[in-house]
């Protein structure tokens, strides 16, 4: 990687959420200065780059418009080919960001504020889902949890902090059923967590912020773990926000690796949304000479 840059918009901490119009207006202004201090800080100018990639989908679409359009625009004046990517074949791309290099097929769970997705990833352009959230996505129960304790978005780390000081076995929550054993339900523990904080105001926060990880993680990774045994495939991955979670990688590592699982996790600074997974999908695409249409527009779902 030559260079890499992340602009973080803090401007949703307040409010517990992302308000899809401020993260809008927040790319239109930062977009342009973050290609700028890029190609300066790689030392590098426009004239050295092969193609021009960026998200086509699915997410904010708002974001996703002026992240794309602004893509094409360069693309079109650098005359450059242009690479549309989806935004979780992105996140699955991270991994590669690992170092270690990857190996295929391998089952990938991708977890962030919007998806909660299960992939039988058979080659870096070659994805089946096989299971997802028939609900709330698990880094919105995240965020949800923590915005019913008052605390700022994103509530994913602030819940993991709090956790860190509290015991996992402290309280037990049941774990959601789903018609299809791989899909995942979200808001009933999200609920339940709420009506136990109300029913037990005794008991320390702490403790029922590290249980409610605790019961998360393993219904995701026993899953995750679950899907790879039917399916025969000999490893795993965890990719998205909710992947920068300490207990999670930990319980996943501890858990696959003991049946005999091989494990990839995402790089903690490339689980949440970044460019380098965007290019690294991309130029998958690129050396298939797979380019998008410069009149391809981003879709939101
Ligand atoms: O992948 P991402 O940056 O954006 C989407 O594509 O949605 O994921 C953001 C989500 C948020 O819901 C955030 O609370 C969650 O990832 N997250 C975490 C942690 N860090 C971020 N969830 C649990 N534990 C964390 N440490
Ligand atoms: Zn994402």
């Amino acid at each position: 990687m030559i260079a890499h840059v992340v602009y973080r918009q803090e401007i949703h901490a307040e409010v517990g959420g992302i308000i899809p119009e401020w993260a809008s207006r927040e790319h239109e202004v930062k977009l342009p200065l973050a290609v700028q201090q890029v190609l300066k800080e790689g030392q590098t100018s426009w004239r050295d780059l092969e193609a021009i990639a960026a998200a086509q989908g699915p997410g904010l679409i708002g974001s996703l418009l002026i992240g794309s359009t602004y893509a094409r625009a360069l693309a079109a004046a650098w005359q450059r080919p242009f690479i549309g990517v989806h935004h979780l074949e992105a996140h699955v791309a991270s991994l590669e960001l690992q170092g270690k290099p990857l190996a295929y097929p391998l089952i990938v769970l991708v977890a962030t504020g919007g998806h909660t997705h299960l992939f039988q990833v058979l080659h870096p352009l070659h994805f089946q889902l096989i299971g997802r959230t028939r609900d709330d996505a698990v880094g919105e129960a995240f965020d949800k949890v923590a915005a019913s304790l008052g605390l700022p978005y994103p509530g994913g780390p602030a819940i993991e902090k709090l956790s860190q000081m509290g015991d996992p076995y402290a309280f037990s929550f049941p774990l959601p059923q789903t018609p299809h054993p791989w899909d995942f339900s979200f808001s009933g523990l999200k609920t339940a967590f709420i009506y136990a904080r109300q029913k037990h105001p005794n008991l320390p926060v702490e403790d029922l912020c590290a249980s409610w990880q605790h019961t998360v993680a393993l219904y995701l990774v026993d899953k995750l773990i679950k899907a790879a045994q039917t399916l025969g495939v000999p490893r795993v991955g965890l990719v998205g926000g909710v992947a920068a979670n300490l207990y999670l990688r930990q319980l996943l590592q501890t858990k696959a690796e003991a049946e005999g699982y091989e494990v990839f996790l995402a790089p903690l600074s490339y689980c949440m949304d970044n460019a380098a997974m965007i290019a690294v999908a991309a130029w998958h695409k690129y050396i298939n000479g797979a380019y998008t249409s410069l009149t391809e527009a981003p879709f939101a779902r």
